[in-house]
């Protein structure tokens, strides 16, 4: 894929320039490597290589130098030379201090079907990562509380990066930070001994515990001793109670049976359960190791870090002393560096949170851990709402993630049912699952992370347009052509067996097919899922031009069955693009 075409063309290259700088290091491989560019239109060529230090170090104008190299290459190309047939170069411009470098039609359709052919589900994935471990924390809901629309990104956008960490050669370890420790969790157990025989823990358990939760807050508002009595109630818990931690557990499990089922409809995968009391025992010595390099300060009955004028100071432990979340998230972060052994270690949570992992961050380099510059938030912003109304799940006034998905389900089914009534039931009720979820995680990830959305059904369902289900149904095209063909003619021969595709709509498909590889990268390495999403929806916009304009199955004729070999690369690109984004892509719809 490009990747491939930019190595072979930056070697060509510094073998063909070697005579003409002092200073080698300039034209090295793997200096042109870096500088090669795809540039945006094909009328430019298919990659460019700006001259610019090249004309530094030679004095002489990039537009003069840009024209000499162009003069050279083109005698190779002319005199048939080699090293130019073997990489396909044909043409050589000089565009200003840039040179557009073009490579035949055939040479460009040979690396894509090659890829294509030989890559299967690894389709454009590099072994940058190799031999290093990311451990990425991501989804990480509060045990008792449902997940709602907010979760929704935490958990998208963090399985989505988590496999595109996959497709650069890392080792990945997903990890839920389960928020399953304090307070709050005395309270349930108090109201659980009081009135959890009121409620059917046995037929509807996570729906009872997320009732005795709200009840516990409206209830304490009225009367307000609740609240010491539920913290007394975590203090027997902490102090190792036999019988608050079952029910504690109970609680705990209760809630992971309820969010793998959202796990599993959404495609999301955890290696490890890491949760806030995992770190129990480990917070003692993180206040130690602080204590021991003085970093420790008491303040108005608490331990502090002082961090200066930028940030408020990290609250260690408060003055009743109860541990906080940052202790935790300090304890996590020495875990997943020096235990998980990890080269990087994310956090994809909310944008909300970015002062608390400043502070985290910040007192960790004040303890003099190097790594932490390998430590990052992957911060997101918000689901804003119309109305001005901001959610809060003890006041009830939340969306849950659920209703989302079951909406777009609903919505899905309805439409599939009216579209294709052929399809068996059970056909329509797994394509309205993957095509309404995908509507929903798709929808999610087009927008730039850092960015507030604003929630709105009908965007979030929508069907037209740049959404899920139109890369899902260019999907679809694409495989019942292959079907249909492979009905009628058998096989979809061999890559050395087809003619050359040299229209132009042909051609920016291959283009942008190719590019597939690199777009994998640079989504991961700024950690943003939408520039693949994006890149799919340019697919999809190159396709239908190509779909359109050209007659695809027709006459048995080698143009046709071209023609088909790229129909089943650009299916295969779309399918492992969106499993790339932990969406479906259904074979009909
Ligand atoms: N449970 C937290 C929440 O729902 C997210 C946890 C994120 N991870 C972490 N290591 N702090 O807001």
């Amino acid at each position: 894929m490009l990747r491939r075409l930019r190595h072979e063309t930056a070697d060509y290259l510094a073998n063909e320039l070697r005579n003409l700088l002092p200073d080698q290091n300039l034209i090295s491989a793997e200096n042109l490597v870096a500088v090669l560019e795809p540039p945006k239109k094909l009328d430019h060529g298919h990659l460019a290589f700006p001259v610019f230090p090249l004309a530094k170090q030679l004095r002489q104008p990039p537009a003069l130098v840009a024209s000499q190299i162009a003069a050279l290459l083109k005698s190779r190309i002319d005199a048939n030379a080699e090293s130019t047939k073997a990489i396909g170069l044909v043409r050589a411009e000089p565009a200003g201090g840039f040179l557009n470098l073009t490579f035949s039609d055939e040479s460009m359709q040979s690396r894509l079907f090659h890829a294509v052919a030989t890559e299967g589900d690894r389709l454009g994935y590099s072994s940058l990562g190799r031999g290093q471990r990311v451990v990425i924390d991501y989804s990480s809901p509060n045990v008792a509380k449902p997940m709602h629309v907010g979760h929704l990104r935490a958990t998208a956008i963090g399985q989505a990066i988590r496999n595109l960490a996959e497709t650069q050669g890392y080792e990945v370890t997903g990890l839920n930070h389960l928020g399953d420790w304090g307070v709050q969790f005395g309270k349930l157990a108090w109201a659980f001994r009081e009135w959890g025989s009121q409620y059917d823990f046995k037929g509807q358990p996570f729906k009872s515990l997320f009732d005795i939760y709200v009840r516990f807050h409206e209830e304490a508002e009225k009367n307000p001793e609740l609240e010491a009595k539920g913290s007394l109630v975590f203090k027997e818990l902490e102090q190792g109670s036999r019988d608050v931690e079952e029910i504690w557990k109970m609680f705990v499990k209760i809630s992971l049976v309820e969010y793998q089922r959202l796990w599993d409809l959404l495609g999301v995968k955890h290696d490890l359960v890491r949760g806030e009391s995992f770190y129990n025992d480990r917070l003692k010595p993180v206040e130690d190791m602080l204590a021991g390099k003085g970093l420790l300060k008491e303040s108005e009955g608490a331990v502090v870090v002082d961090l200066g004028e930028e940030m408020p100071p990290c609250l260690i432990r408060k003055s009743d002393g109860a541990s906080l979340y940052a202790t935790r998230d300090l304890a996590s972060a020495m875990y997943r560096m020096t235990e998980l052994k990890a080269d990087l270690n994310l956090y994809v949570v909310g944008f909300d949170q970015s002062l608390h992992f400043k502070q985290v961050f910040k007192v960790l380099e004040l303890a003099g851990f190097d790594w932490v510059k390998n430590c990052h938030h992957i911060s997101f912003g918000l689901y804003r709402f119309k109305e001005g109304m901001k959610m809060s799940t003890r006041k009830g006034n939340v969306i849950f993630l659920e209703d989302v998905l079951n909406q777009a389900i609903d919505r899905t089914a309805k439409l599939i049912a009216a579209k294709n009534p052929l399809l068996s039931a059970a056909e329509q009720k797994s394509i309205a699952q993957d095509v309404g979820v995908g509507a929903v995680i798709f929808g999610d990830l087009l927008f730039d992370r850092v960015k507030n959305v604003e929630f709105d059904w009908e965007r979030i369902l929508s069907f037209e347009g740049d959404s899920g289900p139109y890369v899902q149904y260019m999907y679809v095209r694409c495989a019942s052509l292959v079907r249909k063909y492979k009905d009628e003619r058998g096989k979809i021969p061999a890559q050395t067996d087809v003619a050359c595709l040299s229209q132009p709509d042909e051609r920016e498909l291959i283009r942008i097919l190719l590019g597939y590889d690199e777009t994998l990268a640079a989504a991961f390495r700024i950690f943003k899922p939408n520039i693949l999403a994006q890149y799919l929806l340019e697919v999809c916009a190159a396709f239908s031009r190509f779909y359109h304009n050209n007659r695809i199955l027709g006459e048995a004729s080698e143009i046709e069955t071209s023609r088909m070999a790229l129909v089943q690369a650009t299916q295969a690109v779309l399918f492992q693009g969106l499993r790339n984004l932990s969406i479906r892509a259904p074979e009909k719809m």
